[in-house]
C-alpha cells in the first residue's frame, strides 16, 4: 500500500519553477524581435477566443517583478526559455538583435543577484517564422542554424548560465506541431513530417551539445541536456501480455523515440523500427509512417550527448492493444489505445489526469532503461496542472493535492528506489498563454489578471504550499495541509 512519505529531500536538492518565452514574454515585436510561429498562430485566430501572445504576461517589461515573486517563492532555481527570434530575428546570426540579448542579460543578472540559479531552455516551441517559411524543422538546414544559435547563447550567457536544455518537450513539436497540427505551425502530416522533425531535432540537439563540449565546457563548466516529455503507461489489463507489450510501445513512441538514440545506442528503439516496418508491410499502398535512418556517423554523434536526463511529466495512461489499421499517428501505427483510470482526478486540461504514482514508476523505468550507458542525474524539468479560467482562482486546492502527490512520489523514487533525481520543477511560475487554449487554462502558482494592462501577479495558495515544501526541503516537519 502506498502511503505518504514524511521525509526530507537530500541536501542541495534543486527546487524550481518555470516559464516559457512565448507563454509569458509579450513584446512580440519590441526592439526588433522577429515574428515567431506562435505570433502567427495567434494572429491567424487559431487560439481560444482569438487570443494572441502580443502582450501575454508582459514579462519582457517586468524582469524585476518576476524575480521578486521568485524570491517570494524561495525557489533556488528558475527555468525559462529564450525566444530565438528575439536574439536572431530572422533565425540567423546576421540579424542579431543586441536589445533582445540584453533582455536575457538583465533577467539572468537579476536572478543571480537574488541567489537563484538560471536554467535556460534554448528551444521551447517558438521558431522564428522565417525559418518556418523555409520548412522549419523538416528542413535539414535547420541543424546548422540551431547550432549557430546555441553557440551564440553559450558564448553570450554561459559565463552565468550553467544548465542548458537544448529542447523542452520536443515530442510535442513533432506530434502537435507537425503531426496533428493542433500547435503552431499547424502542419498535419503524421506520415513524413513528424518523423523528419524528430530526426532533425535530435541532430540539432547533438550538434549543440558538441559545440558546448568542444568550445565551452572547459571554461564554463556547465551542463547541457534535453528535457523530454513522457506520460507513464500501464497495461490496461496487466494479465494480458498483449496489453503489456502495447504499454511498452506507448512509451517507445513517446519517450524512446528521443531517449533511445541519445542514451542507449544512437538509434531509434528496435520496438519502434519493427512496428513501423510491420505497418509498412501491412499497408503497402498507404504507408502510415516513414522513419528516417541515421548513418553510423550520425548515430555516433548523437549517442551520449546529455549531461543530465530532463523529464517533463504530467499524467499517466492505461494502454490496451488494438489493431490500429493503417491510420497514421502513434495510436494507429503503434497499435494501442489509451484510456484513464476512473480514480485519477481530472483537471481543466483534457489530457492531464492526476496519477502521482506514475511519476515514481516512470523514474524507475528511466533509471533502468536509459541511465546505464550514460549515467547522469535526472532533473524533473516540468510537472503541474491547469485550473479553469473562472474556477479556484486563488484557493487552488486541486493543484496543491496534485503537487503534494507528485513531489512525494519523486521523494519515494529517491529515498526508496535510489533513483538519482536532483531537481523538481513546478510548471509554472504564473498563468500564461497555453497554446490552443489561450489564457483559458491556468497553470500558474501565481494568478495573472489578463484584464488588467499592468498584468498584476498574485500568489495562489499553491505558491504558499510550494514555498513551505521548499523551506522544509520536503515533508519531514509538521505540515499545515
Ligand atoms: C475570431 O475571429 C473570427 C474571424 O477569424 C471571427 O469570426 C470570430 O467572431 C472571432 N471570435 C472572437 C471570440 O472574437
Ligand atoms: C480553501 O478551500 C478549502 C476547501 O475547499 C478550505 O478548507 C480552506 O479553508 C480554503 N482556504 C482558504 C485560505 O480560503
Amino acid at each position: 500500500i502506498d502511503t505518504f512519505l514524511k521525509e526530507s529531500f537530500p541536501p542541495g536538492f534543486q527546487w524550481a519553477t518555470s516559464t516559457e518565452s512565448f507563454k509569458v514574454e509579450g513584446g512580440w515585436k519590441a526592439d526588433g524581435k522577429g515574428e515567431t510561429i506562435w505570433d502567427r498562430f495567434g494572429h491567424e485566430h487559431q487560439a481560444f477566443e482569438n487570443q494572441t501572445i502580443d502582450l501575454a504576461c508582459d514579462s519582457y517589461n517586468k524582469v524585476d517583478y518576476d524575480v521578486y515573486i521568485l524570491r517570494g517563492l524561495k525557489v533556488n532555481t528558475y527555468q525559462f526559455s529564450i525566444s530565438w527570434a528575439r536574439i536572431f530575428p530572422s533565425g540567423h546570426r546576421g540579424s542579431l538583435s543586441e536589445k533582445g540579448a540584453l533582455y536575457y542579460d538583465k533577467l539572468i543578472n537579476a536572478l543571480i543577484e537574488s541567489g537563484i540559479q538560471p536554467v535556460v531552455t534554448l528551444y521551447h516551441w517558438d521558431l522564428p517564422q522565417e525559418l518556418q517559411d523555409a520548412g522549419g524543422w523538416t528542413n535539414p538546414s535547420i541543424v546548422e542554424a540551431f547550432k549557430d544559435y546555441a553557440d551564440f547563447c553559450f558564448s553570450r550567457f554561459g559565463d552565468r548560465v550553467k544548465t542548458w536544455n537544448t529542447f523542452s518537450s520536443p515530442w510535442v513539436v513533432s506530434h502537435a506541431g507537425y503531426g496533428t497540427g493542433e500547435h503552431a505551425p499547424g502542419i498535419k502530416d503524421y506520415v513524413v513530417s513528424s518523423y523528419q522533425v524528430t530526426h532533425n531535432m535530435l541532430k540539432s540537439h547533438a550538434e549543440a551539445w558538441h559545440v558546448y563540449n568542444d568550445n565551452y565546457r572547459k571554461t564554463q563548466g556547465g551542463k547541457v541536456g534535453i528535457a523530454l516529455n513522457s506520460d507513464w503507461a500501464e497495461p490496461k489489463n496487466p494479465a494480458l501480455p498483449e496489453d503489456v507489450a502495447a504499454a511498452d510501445r506507448y512509451l517507445q513512441f513517446m519517450l524512446g523515440w528521443f531517449a533511445h538514440p541519445i542514451f542507449v545506442d544512437g538509434d531509434y528503439p528496435a520496438e519502434l523500427k519493427t512496428q513501423i516496418e510491420l505497418k509498412r508491410n501491412k499497408c503497402p499502398s498507404s504507408e502510415p509512417a516513414r522513419l528516417p535512418v541515421f548513418t553510423p556517423s550520425e548515430s555516433k554523434r548523437i549517442l551520449g550527448t546529455a549531461d543530465f536526463f530532463g523529464l517533463n511529466h504530467y499524467t499517466s495512461r492505461l494502454v490496451s492493444n488494438i489493431d490500429g489499421g493503417c491510420t497514421p499517428g502513434p495510436q494507429g501505427v503503434g497499435d494501442f489505445q489509451e484510456s484513464v483510470d476512473p480514480s485519477w482526478s481530472s483537471t481543466a486540461s483534457d489530457w492531464i489526469f492526476s496519477a502521482p504514482s506514475g511519476l515514481r514508476m516512470l523514474l524507475r523505468y528511466i533509471s533502468k532503461q536509459y541511465l546505464n550507458v550514460v549515467n547522469v542525474p535526472i532533473y524533473i524539468t516540468g510537472n503541474g496542472m491547469p485550473t479553469e479560467y473562472g474556477g479556484d482562482t486563488f484557493n487552488d486546492t486541486s493543484r496543491i493535492e496534485y503537487m503534494r502527490g507528485y513531489i512525494n512520489e519523486a521523494l519515494k523514487a529517491i529515498l526508496t528506489d535510489g533513483v538519482n533525481v536532483q531537481r523538481f520543477t513546478v510548471q509554472s511560475l504564473m498563468d500564461g498563454f497555453e497554446g490552443k487554449q489561450g489564457y483559458s487554462e491556468r497553470f500558474g502558482l501565481h494568478y495573472v489578471d489578463f484584464e488588467n494592462p499592468e498584468r498584476p501577479r498574485t500568489p495562489k495558495q499553491s505558491a504558499y504550499f510550494y514555498s513551505q515544501v521548499i523551506e522544509q526541503n520536503g515533508f519531514a516537519v509538521h505540515f499545515y495541509c
